[in-house]
């Protein structure tokens, strides 16, 4: 694993990257297909914004930045159907995900290319663009020509993995990048860029995951140890879709997870207790919540363990939405169509829920951590922002040179509690995106409740 993939372990959800599953059929079959110049309806612009050497890709950018985004449903998810997919369905899937992603990634290189020239010089930042021209550099190939048969599929598979592994290390990158250049380019500038980003970096990685694991769990690349998720012999997945997801059992792996961090960092294992009802089930997207779960137990445990309240467990209570509190009586059902291709209006970069009365589920998850001070409370949701102080002396405050320390550290191979400054406005990018959210309840002197509330995406049949 490279430094910056175990420093990856904590900042993405992805640690089940399908594209690990998938690099090694890539080595063998990697040739793209057939060249044909797809976008050609413009010419390449004389004059770039910056001298920056843009790639081949170049004249693509603008033409399919102007164009809409889909606006993306989880019935786009689950419209493909309940897998086995067969071929047609998995063709169908494909066409869907090549129609949606060389527009997404098209409109990241164009904020990035809309940051100020100083800050797209930093070499981190240029490696994030040199990733997204990368990605978009092997789609293009595919565009004008349609997916019509499973070697083509195959090969498409492989480039979406290659994706979603490209792009994995971006979070510690694109951190470090914005740090260094912390002199250029104010916080909330960098906030307002990374909301934007990383939001749009969930749908896009999303839709290519979502095709990956369909693959896997077709019936013409059955493959259930290469497959990303259990599927089928777990009837539950939908791709990356758990439509019987239990986060008490989220909760306690990742606790797990978190406190050998937490014995790591300051020799204590914080405990933990699950209320209110842990046998709830939901559908829902598990890396996700993997990663929520994660961010707050890493907050809860190191305020728990810095207050001295070692011994007073973490409490996390999990309360199910009652099923009939809407109008409707019915729960609400998403029923699988045929494949289709439309694509629906174009217009907005959100996931919608399938259905506003899914039920949903809250957690929350309570300390006894001191809670956060009048000073720091403005600032929890802004990226970048820290209290984590490596050295005693330092006074904690945002945009310290201790999250570089940090980075440095992961990246040579330790764990860290804290100290990016990214765990709550990410954790809450995620719960927004399918209609949930993430509020904060500060006790000062005592400790600190969140209450994160999760939208079920439906009951799926
Ligand atoms: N449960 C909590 N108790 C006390 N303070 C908290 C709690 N959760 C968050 N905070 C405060 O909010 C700040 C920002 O939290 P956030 O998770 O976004 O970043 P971080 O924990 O410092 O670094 P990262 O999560 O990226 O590793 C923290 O530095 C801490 O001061
Ligand atoms: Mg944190």
């Amino acid at each position: 694993m490279t430094s910056t993939a175990r420093l990856s372990r904590l900042s993405t959800p992805f640690r089940n990257v399908p594209g690990r599953y998938l690099a090694r059929r890539a080595s063998s079959t990697s040739q793209n297909p057939k060249k044909e110049t797809s976008v050609a309806h413009h010419h390449r612009s004389p004059t770039h914004h910056h001298h920056v050497s843009y790639s081949e890709t170049d004249d693509a950018v603008p033409w399919l930045a102007k164009q809409p985004l889909h606006r993306l449903s989880l019935a786009d998810l689950v419209k493909h159907g309940r897998p086995p997919l067969n071929a047609e369905a998995l063709l169908s899937s494909a066409r869907f995900t090549l129609s949606l992603l060389p527009i997404r990634l098209a409109h990241r290189i164009q904020a990035l290319r809309n940051l100020p020239y100083i800050v797209v010089s930093n070499p981190n930042i240029r490696k994030i663009y040199n990733n997204y021209q990368h990605s978009l550099s092997t789609l293009l190939p595919w565009q004008g020509r349609t997916i019509s048969n499973l070697e083509d599929e195959i090969r498409f598979t492989e480039v979406l993995a290659e994706l979603v592994n490209t792009h994995t290390d971006t979070i510690p990158i694109l951190a470090r990048g914005f740090l260094e250049c912390r002199k250029y380019i104010s916080p909330a500038e960098v906030t307002r860029f990374l909301d934007h980003h990383l939001r749009a970096r969930i749908g896009t990685r999303l839709v290519a995951e979502q095709h990956i694991a369909l693959h896997y769990s077709s019936s013409p690349h059955f493959d259930p140890s290469s497959s990303p998720t259990p599927c089928p012999e777990n009837p539950g997945y939908i791709g990356v879709i758990d439509t019987a997801l239990r986060p008490a059992s989220t909760v306690d792996s990742c606790g797990t997870f978190v406190a050998d961090i937490c014995e790591l960092n300051y020799g204590v294992r914080p405990e933990w207790t699950i209320k209110g009802s842990p046998e709830t089930t939901f559908a829902f997207v598990p890396m996700h919540l993997e990663y929520i779960i994660t961010e707050l137990l890493k907050n809860a445990f190191r305020a728990t363990v810095e207050n001295g309240q070692s011994k007073s467990p973490v409490e996390i209570t999990i309360a199910p939405e009652p099923p009939s509190s809407a109008v409707t009586t019915t729960p609400p059902v998403i029923t699988l169509s045929p494949p289709s291709v439309s694509l629906g209006a174009f217009n907005k970069d959100h996931i919608q829920p399938l259905d506003d009365n899914a039920p949903g589920v809250t957690i929350r998850i309570r300390d006894r951590g001191g809670g956060i001070s009048p000073e720091v409370l403005p600032h929890i949701w802004s990226y970048s922002f820290t209290t984590f102080s490596e050295s005693e002396d330092d006074p904690p405050g945002a945009w310290s040179d201790d999250a570089l320390s940090v980075i440095s550290a992961a990246s040579s191979g330790g764990s860290s509690i804290a100290g990016l400054g990214y765990g709550l406005p990410l954790s809450r990018a995620y719960a927004e995106y399918f209609g949930g959210g993430i509020a904060v309840q500060s006790l000062h002197g005592w400790g600190t409740d969140v209450y994160l509330r999760l939208k079920g995406v439906g009951r799926i049949e």
